[in-house]
């Protein structure tokens, strides 16, 4: 990582925040055909004021960033239309012990669920990647209902994907990340990187710009298998 590196992410750290951790929407890409990523997870506070996604991992546990812990948060299962949220389910918010908003890494949390989800057509859970250091297939995939376009707000009503492809060198340590004018936006954090059916990347933050392009991080799943597992057997 060059000095110049560590000094362009300071600058944009403060972009770590729930809802406008980043700075361009899942423009481009498609809209999903409903209930077709059924592990999708709609996260708001009560208030509605601020959203991100997640991913179901268990029927207790769903699986976002850190940055997007607020009070009172709510995960909504089985939803395609945000107009149309089924009950918010309350939870406990595990956030990784090492998140700081100032930098940004170890950006994981857990969200324990205070009732169970039932799993049927439209609410399934993602199995994770087996081992820690696993390597990674290139062809990825992002989705959310954050903003469409660069700078102003656009949220989708609708789950959206877009395909993209994992950039070499270019994250910090235990992160990976993607390049290009398509990719994750404000509302999108917290959300899967699905490489070859596994998610392998948490939506984090972006640096960068409309004219100079965008680089997008995500918290590489794979290095927090052991505090996931410690977490999730403490709570059995
Ligand atoms: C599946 O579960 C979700 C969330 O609890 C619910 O909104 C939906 O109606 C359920 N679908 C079926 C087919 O039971
Ligand atoms: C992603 O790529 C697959 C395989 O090429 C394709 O079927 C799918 O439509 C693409 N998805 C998007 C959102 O472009
Ligand atoms: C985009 O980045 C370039 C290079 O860092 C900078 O000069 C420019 O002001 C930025 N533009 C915006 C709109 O932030």
């Amino acid at each position: 990582m060059s000095i110049f590196w560590f000094i362009t992410t300071l600058l944009l750290l403060h972009s770590c925040t729930p809802g406008v951790g980043m700075d361009h929407g899942i423009v481009n890409g498609k809209v999903s055909i409903p209930h077709s990523r059924p592990y999708m997870v709609y996260i708001s506070d009560k208030h509605r004021r601020a959203a991100c996604g997640g991913f179901l991992i268990r029927e207790d546990f769903v699986m976002t960033a850190a940055h997007c812990k607020t009070n009172n948060l709510r995960v909504y299962l089985g939803v395609d239309d945000t107009n149309r949220l089924p009950h918010g389910i309350e939870v406990d918010a595990i956030p990784h012990s090492h998140f700081v908003y100032e930098q940004c890494h170890d950006d994981i949390m857990l969200l324990k669920l205070k009732t169970r989800a039932t799993l049927n057509e439209t609410v399934k859970t993602i199995g994770l990647p087996k081992t820690r250091g696993e390597v990674i297939p290139k062809n990825c995939m992002a989705m959310g209902w954050g903003w469409q376009k660069y700078t102003h707000t656009s949220t989708s009503r609708v789950l959206k994907e877009v395909n993209l492809t994992l950039t070499k060198n270019c994250a910090p340590p235990h992160t990976i990340c993607t390049e290009g004018g398509t990719g994750p936006s404000k509302g999108d954090s917290g959300g899967p990187l699905i490489c070859g059916n596994v998610p392998h990347g948490i939506v984090s933050y972006n640096i960068g710009n409309k004219s100079t392009g965008y680089i997008t991080m995500y918290t590489k799943i794979s290095h927090y298998l052991p505090w996931i597992h410690d977490t999730m057997r403490g709570s059995l």
